[in-house]
């Protein structure tokens, strides 16, 4: 199997975990893109959605979903998303599609967070795929330097814009060892808006999708 036939087959394996929820909050990327296309055969059933970013907004839209403002939900009862990289405590790195920060909104705001991934996002340590920082366009210089104090490579996303007007950095070469630890070292550098660890809120269930079928993690 390819590793986009895994991610549509670990896609349409998270409906099962979806049902009697009226309101989603959905996350960005291509194995969330196939879930929301699998959305489409369900949406006599789903209320509306809290979109993480102007592409999956747009996916939502075409398949007749309607895209809800999270101030408007309060909290939702679950969160569907992928990653880079997922690890045995269920946190994550993510970002690599730029939507990290509505991404991280979204998931504190839900009860559950549902992880949906290819299997070769599965390692024991993260920080092999590179950690995107998000930071306010006039702060990308300061932020660099503090983060290659802390051993990191940082390296600019150029030509790219987030959704929320922002530039990302993508550090290389960090083990991470303290997902925690660090996730708030860099939240704290000024011009950060966040980074793309997910230790403090990390995911509830993982459904890792390999060529035998499907495999769920949870803690
Ligand atoms: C986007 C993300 C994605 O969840 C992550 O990049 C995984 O993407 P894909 O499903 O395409 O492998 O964090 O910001």
């Amino acid at each position: 199997m390819t590793q986009d036939e895994l991610k549509k087959q670990v896609a349409k394996a998270a409906l099962e975990y979806i049902k009697g929820y009226a309101i989603l909050g959905i996350g960005t990327g291509s194995t969330v893109n196939h879930f929301i296309d699998f959305l489409a055969d369900l949406k006599g059933s789903i209320d509306g959605a809290v979109s993480s970013s102007r592409m999956s907004t747009e996916r939502l839209q075409k398949i007749g979903i309607p895209v809800l403002d999270l101030n408007a939900v309060g909290q939702l009862d679950i969160y569907i998303d992928g990653a880079d990289e997922i690890n045995p405590d269920l946190y994550m790195l993510k970002g690599g599609g730029g939507a990290l920060t509505r991404e991280k909104i979204i998931a504190g705001a839900s009860r559950q967070f549902l992880c949906i991934a290819d299997e070769t996002k599965y390692v024991d340590v993260l920080g092999s795929f590179p950690l995107p920082v998000e930071v306010i366009p006039m702060s990308r210089s300061y932020v660099a330097r503090e983060i290659v104090k802390l051993g990191g490579q940082p390296v600019w996303r150029e030509n790219y814009i987030t959704d929320n007007g922002n530039e990302i950095l993508d550090v290389h070469n960090l083990t991470i060892m303290q997902p925690k630890a660090l996730e708030q070292t860099l939240n704290n550098i000024p011009g950060v808006v966040t980074n793309g660890l997910f230790a403090m809120r990390g995911a509830n269930m993982a459904l890792l999708g390999g060529p035998d079928g499907v495999r769920k993690l949870t803690l």
